[in-house]
């Protein structure tokens, strides 16, 4: 568990540990009126219900805001979030995320790029950090290498241009911090793993997945923890998250299927062109997180991990 985060404490002080500072423990815990008031929006999202009791967990003052009581699209709406809640850091979980979607939807840049650039100028205002969430679609995916914070950008869908239009937003604010992550699954949200899952249970014996597109799955759960410790560290600019292990999908649904027990599933390798979506997705969209693994100095679990937690609390989802 980490330091309580009070006002008092200089972002240094509160240093992403494992053992609390004998220092910290030493100072009486921050009273409400003290802690960092946090909104979180988008928060009844796979990300923003993780990430909601993790940062309330560290001692923040946290108030999320599902889509209903708060649409970023909506500048009325924000000013008066901004003016009840007057939050010290906004950490941004909204987002239109149905990639094929975004191609023929214009409300998917509205979310992506306009709520963003709404909630950039307010933070602005108010002086308040904003800590925008982002995607590994926003490369083209011909990098033969795992793509670090310094490569350029290129998105190929309308999905990723809407998001790297979004952390454009975001970087107008000095202080904002990005976060790219990738292939996120976990709980409370539509990912690849439930996709997987739900066809063998629904009886299917056989199944196509794509084998020309490879990246980097990353459980919502640890991208909340890799939020906190560079929340607390008040690292700014673009930071790269994702959970170690490389993989297809086609190799990351077999490796769902093993660990679920469900080995005897014919996983046929197919191509992106053979399933001829919509949206075109990067075929190598692997990052690189030596940036923050450097920043935190954390070690950063394999996706295995995470995905035995995730089936594991399935089984059981009163846990
Ligand atoms: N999922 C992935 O594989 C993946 C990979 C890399 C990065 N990311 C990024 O990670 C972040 C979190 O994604 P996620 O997987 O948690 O997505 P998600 O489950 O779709 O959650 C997004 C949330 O944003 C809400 N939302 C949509 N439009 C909104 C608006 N105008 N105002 C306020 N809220 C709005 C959605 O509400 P409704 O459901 O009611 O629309 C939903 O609750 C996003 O920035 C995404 O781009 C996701």
């Amino acid at each position: 568990m980490m330091s309580q985060p009070g006002r008092s404490l200089a972002p240094e002080a509160a240093v992403a540990s494992a053992e609390p500072q004998p220092g910290v423990l030493a100072s009486p815990r921050p009273t409400a009126e003290e802690r960092l008031r946090v909104l979180i929006t988008g928060a009844s999202g796979m990300l923003g219900s993780e990430l909601t009791p993790v940062i309330a967990g560290a001692g923040y003052e946290v108030y999320p805001r599902p889509r209903a009581e708060l649409d970023v699209t909506d500048v009325e709406e924000v000013a008066r979030a901004f003016r009840q809640i007057r939050p010290e850091i906004v950490i941004n979980c909204a987002a239109f995320t149905r990639v094929d979607a975004c191609e023929s939807d214009a409300a998917a840049f509205a979310v992506n790029a306009d709520g963003v650039a709404i909630l950039a100028e307010a933070c602005v205002r108010h002086g308040a950090r904003l800590v925008q969430v982002s995607t590994d679609f926003v490369f083209d995916g011909e990098k033969q290498a795992p793509y670090t914070e310094l490569d350029e950008t290129a998105p190929i869908s309308a999905y990723g241009r809407g998001k790297r239009a979004g952390e454009e937003a975001a970087l107008q604010s000095p202080t904002a911090l990005v976060v790219r992550a990738s292939w996120l699954f976990g709980r409370g949200g539509w990912n690849f793993v439930e996709a997987i899952l739900q066809q063998v249970e629904g009886g299917k014996r056989t199944l196509p997945v794509v084998d020309d597109q490879k990246g980097r799955p990353t459980a919502t759960t640890d991208l909340s923890e890799a939020i906190l410790a560079l929340l607390t560290l008040g690292v700014t600019g673009v930071v790269h998250f994702a959970n170690r292990g490389e993989v297809t999908w086609f190799e990351f649904a077999r490796q769902i299927l093993t660990l679920a027990g469900h080995g005897d599933v014919r996983v046929v390798p197919t191509t992106a062109a053979a399933i001829a979506r919509p949206a075109s997705r990067p075929s190598n969209s692997v990052l690189d997180t030596s940036k923050y693994e450097a920043l935190t100095n954390r070690p950063i679990r394999h996706f295995r991990e995470p995905l035995l937690e995730y089936m594991a609390r399935r089984a059981r989802p009163e846990a």
